[in-house]
């Protein structure tokens, strides 16, 4: 059996290192394929592979149909928009990924972005303190809970709004009011962090209507998808409200502009660095070389998102 890492984005050293060990002892071949500038490289290297290992590189159907042996795709992390679901469904490869790994790289990075935000970007002048105001979680998953810990142990109000959740208690139980409808999470959260997925509902579902709820000087962080933002609602708020702020892990596709125009108000990383960090590297990357182990091996379908 033959497992590939197909990581443009290369994960950690130490993380590689680990991958490499989990392969070997169960027998099976690694091949790697790090920073590759061309889809024709992958399409080229995915062709003998039984397993894939991806961050967010594209899993198009063009790749399923090079990949002639291919049985299971793991996403090393947590949303799966990159992947073709429809396309490996047909072909029967499973596709995982390894919720939960990366998260808290990610929820530290929101709250990096939020201080970094409030203190003008570093630059000179007085900004504000976290310690008081109220911070609304968009969606209340793994990076949520622990965006909505971290902010609480800066003296933060947390407040969080999940369709997917509906008994109070779990809020309740972690310091953290339950919001019953995405309107009155934004209007009532001085910063709101998103984390919610890229999906066809979600996608463009955060524009202008919502985001003007919220109230003076709030502030948005986006470690989410670029995706889920309506950036044309977003610049017309941008330009009405010179009271709000916006910050984005990875650059939003107007993001020259919104830099032009907005300054110190909105901030984007050039390439998305939320997971970016040698621990959640090793944690995900980890976890994905033992899940496709354990389907290859013993065919355990668990964190399969495809069933
Ligand atoms: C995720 O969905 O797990 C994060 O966005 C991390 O993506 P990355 O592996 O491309 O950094």
């Amino acid at each position: 059996m033959k497992i590939l890492v197909a990581t443009e984005k290369p994960f950690a050293r130490k993380a590689v290192e680990g991958i490499r060990e989990i392969v070997a002892e169960a027998g099976y071949e690694l091949a790697m394929l790090e920073k590759y500038t061309d889809k024709a490289q992958l399409l080229e290297a995915v062709a003998d592979a039984d397993g894939l290992i991806i961050r967010s590189d594209k899993v198009t159907p063009e790749v399923v149909d090079a990949a002639k042996n291919l049985k299971i795709v793991v996403r090393a992390g947590a949303g799966y928009d990159n992947v073709d679901l429809a396309a490996c469904t047909a072909r029967g490869i499973v596709v995982m990924n390894t919720p939960g790994q990366n998260s808290n790289a990610v929820a530290e990075l929101a709250i990096g972005l939020m201080i970094f935000m409030a203190r003008n970007k570093y630059t000179p002048g007085t900004g504000s303190e976290l310690k008081g105001k109220r911070l609304g979680i968009h969606a209340y998953g793994n990076v949520g809970r622990l965006v909505g810990a971290c902010g609480k142990a800066l003296g933060m109000v947390v407040s969080a709004y999940d369709p997917f959740i509906t008994d109070a208690a779990y809020f309740e139980a972690e310091g953290v009011r339950k919001v019953d409808s995405v309107e009155e999470l934004y209007a009532s959260s001085d910063y709101v962090s998103i984390h919610i997925p890229a999906t066809p509902q979600t996608k463009g579902s955060i524009g202008y209507e919502l985001l003007n709820r919220m109230p003076q000087g709030a502030t948005v962080i986006n470690t989410a998808r670029k995706e889920v933002i309506d950036e044309a609602g977003l610049m017309k708020l941008l330009e009405e409200r010179e009271d709000m702020k916006y910050a984005t892990d990875i650059a939003a596709d107007s993001q020259a502009e919104l830099n032009e125009k907005f300054g110190k108000r909105v901030f984007g990383t050039p390439k998305k660095m939320g997971a970016e960090t040698a621990e959640a590297n090793i944690n995900a990357g980890l976890a994905a070389a033992r899940q496709a182990v354990g389907y290859l091996r013993d065919g355990v379908t668990k964190f399969q998102v495809n069933k």
